[in-house]
């Protein structure tokens, strides 16, 4: 969802940022723009379509000259994908230019009022108010100009913003929309997110909510909504640029699976300490841990598909109920949160604006709210009382694949250590568990290496029309997340279904030939699974059936299995996603589709 880079320094400005914004492709974004303040004024350069058409209409940035400048990658929200939407938007003398990501509410009103007092608008775009609303408020001091504009507007917003009048100084704020900033012996930067800016520096300052800063070539400033100036601390960024670049992978989506067996090892190890689980970021006593009386679970996409097989982990190891909400459900249906309650919010990003809302309005309430996030130092990480972060670096891919098997991982973690302290496990089946946990990043790779026979079959579907998901329990979560998989990147029709909900009315779109998926790692429903089979089979289907090794009875009812290695029940999800992963992927790599970038998809998705 729109990214956005900035730069102020003694390069030239345009090549740094094409480089930073084409690291922000993976948020997703439908056109591409930059404007560069060249000595005299500032030019803007844009247009509908990939970052290359931008590179190739400056010839990678050389025909903008000039030290300073913005640049932004939209993914359209108000008005269509075209060229004049595009970012960045001007005043009408085009003297304060700005990029924006997010969503600013009250625009229609501000508008209204700019028009009435003789503002001419040239796009359909909610940003265009803030370029007008900036040059209404712009009396010379253009700090008091943007901290103006922000108390008069509604909705979030990361911002760069240029005047011509000051071409030494970019301003940057944010509310909501992420942003960073940061600082080299070259300049100072602003981005949406750190890979933009990691081949220049690791010194960055994370912007919090509704802080405005004022960037030169060699300093920056921060300051108040009201003004005042503040003293903030850099962080180091300690990973490195090879973890957001492809290393020789064709996508980053296969790079990012092949990732995965680190990926479950470095969330899980570091958890374990002499044959016990240790979660220090929970900051809570097994007491309290023990007291706990229910658990909510809130989440978007794959991390909500993670949060329903946590309801079944946690409800079946530490027998507390669980109830798993989607956040852009949660957070308006007035939930009962009920004392001795903890809610969980899941996200990779640490930005999605739904989820972020639902964990606030669980603060407001006066809950706890526990994050397991994957990006450090995210919105979400920051305003959660406690953070249990998902190693799984950083995450290009718009479809997620190893931040969601971390966020399995965490959940695993969470579900044993309750289970233990309240004493639903026994030492010695806990013992075992562990065990088995540790096997997973092995076995992953495992099935990782099988990837040949599962590209082989995924051929055979890359003109398929529907392809239906089944299991139960866990399975049902595991298909949940095995259809998103295929359909978003391979944009086939796809649905997951309770196995047994199936005859309830979908079984009735099965035809010759529609493919079904059957997942089936959960022993004592095994037979319950093959009966679903057997259904659809009998209805034409041809039958795909993932499961466990020793369940070998499936053969009768399936078309075409592929076997996971024997682990326990419980995490038979970390397993079994590895094949529907593979199979997603390789379907869209058939169809050629932009297996990275899926269309209109966004990877952050920092608006309601
Ligand atoms: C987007 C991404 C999904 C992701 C979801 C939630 O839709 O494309 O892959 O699961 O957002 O994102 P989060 O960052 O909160 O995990």
């Amino acid at each position: 969802m729109c990214g956005i880079v900035g730069y102020i320094g003694k390069k030239q400005a345009a090549p740094i940022i094409l480089d930073g914004l084409s690291k922000l492709e993976y948020r997703g974004y439908d056109s591409a723009g930059m404007a560069i303040y060249d000595g005299e004024k500032i030019n803007i350069t844009k247009s509908v379509g990939r970052l290359k058409v931008l590179e190739n209409l400056t010839r990678g940035g050389e025909t903008m000259p000039g030290f300073c400048g913005i640049g932004h990658t939209r993914w359209a929200t108000h008005g269509v994908p075209n060229d004049t939407n595009a970012h960045p938007h001007f005043n009408a003398d085009e003297t304060i230019t700005v990029v924006h990501n997010g969503i600013i509410e009250n625009y229609l009103q501000l508008r209204q009022m700019l028009a009435d007092k003789g503002y001419r608008f040239v796009s359909d775009t909610d940003t265009e108010v803030l370029a007008h609303l900036l040059d209404y408020y712009y009396k010379g001091n253009p700090l008091e100009a943007v901290t103006k504009v922000l108390h008069r507007v509604e909705g979030s917003y990361a911002l760069g913003i240029l005047f011509a009048d000051c071409p030494d100084q970019i301003f940057a704020t944010r509310k909501d929309s992420p942003l960073i900033v940061g600082q080299s012996d070259e300049g100072c930067f602003i981005a949406s997110d750190v890979p933009a800016i990691l081949k220049y520096t690791r010194k960055v300052y994370y912007v919090d909510n509704q802080e405005v800063v004022r960037l030169r070539a060699d300093h920056m400033h921060f300051y108040t909504v009201d003004e005042e100036e503040l003293r903030k601390d850099p962080v180091t960024i300690e990973w490195d640029t090879d973890a957001a670049e492809k290393a020789g992978y064709e996508h980053f989506m296969l790079k990012e699976m092949y990732e995965q067996p680190k990926t479950v090892t470095d969330t899980l190890m570091p958890r374990i300490k002499d044959d016990d689980i240790v979660i220090e970021e929970l900051h809570m006593t097994d007491e309290e841990l023990a007291a706990l009386k229910k658990i909510h679970i809130v989440a978007c996409g794959s991390a909500y598909h993670a949060g329903v097989t946590g309801k079944y982990v946690i409800e079946g190891l530490a027998r507390i109920p669980v109830e798993v909400d989607l956040a852009s459900e949660f957070r308006y249906r007035d939930p009962i949160l009920e004392e001795g309650s903890m809610v969980v919010v899941i996200s990779q990003s640490g930005e999605t604006a739904d989820t972020l809302a639902a964990l606030r309005e669980s603060k407001a309430r006066g809950f706890k709210v526990l994050g397991i996030v994957n990006v450090v130092g995210s919105s979400i990480a920051r305003e959660a009382d406690n953070v249990m972060y998902t190693w799984a670096g950083p995450e290009i891919a718009v479809a997620t694949t190893k931040a969601y098997s971390a966020q399995l991982i965490a959940l695993y973690l969470l579900a044993m250590k309750i289970g233990k302290v309240r004493g639903k496990i026994d030492p010695e089946a806990f013992s075992a568990m562990l065990g088995d946990l540790k096997c997973l990043p092995d076995q992953i790779e495992m099935l990782l290496n099988n990837k040949l026979k599962i590209q082989k079959f995924a051929n055979r579907y890359v003109g398929a029309k529907d392809v239906f998901f089944i299991g139960r329990g866990i399975d049902y979560a595991i298909s949940l997340e095995g259809s998103l998989k295929l359909k978003e990147i391979s944009y086939i029709h796809s649905e997951a279904y309770a196995a047994g909900e199936l005859k309830h009315g979908t079984i009735s779109l099965i035809e010759e030939g529609t493919l079904v998926a059957a997942v089936s790692t959960q022993p004592e429903l095994y037979a319950k699974t093959i009966s679903n089979m057997v259904e659809v089979k009998a209805r034409g289907a041809f039958v795909l059936a993932v499961t466990c090794e020793e369940n070998k009875a499936i053969e009768k009812a399936a078309d075409y299995v592929i076997y996971i290695p024997e682990t326990n029940p419980y995490f038979a999800n970390s397993l079994a996603i590895i094949p529907l992963q593979l199979f997603g992927y390789y379907v869209a790599v058939g169809k050629g589709c932009d297996v990275d970038k899926p269309r209109n998809l966004a990877k952050s998705v920092t608006v309601e």
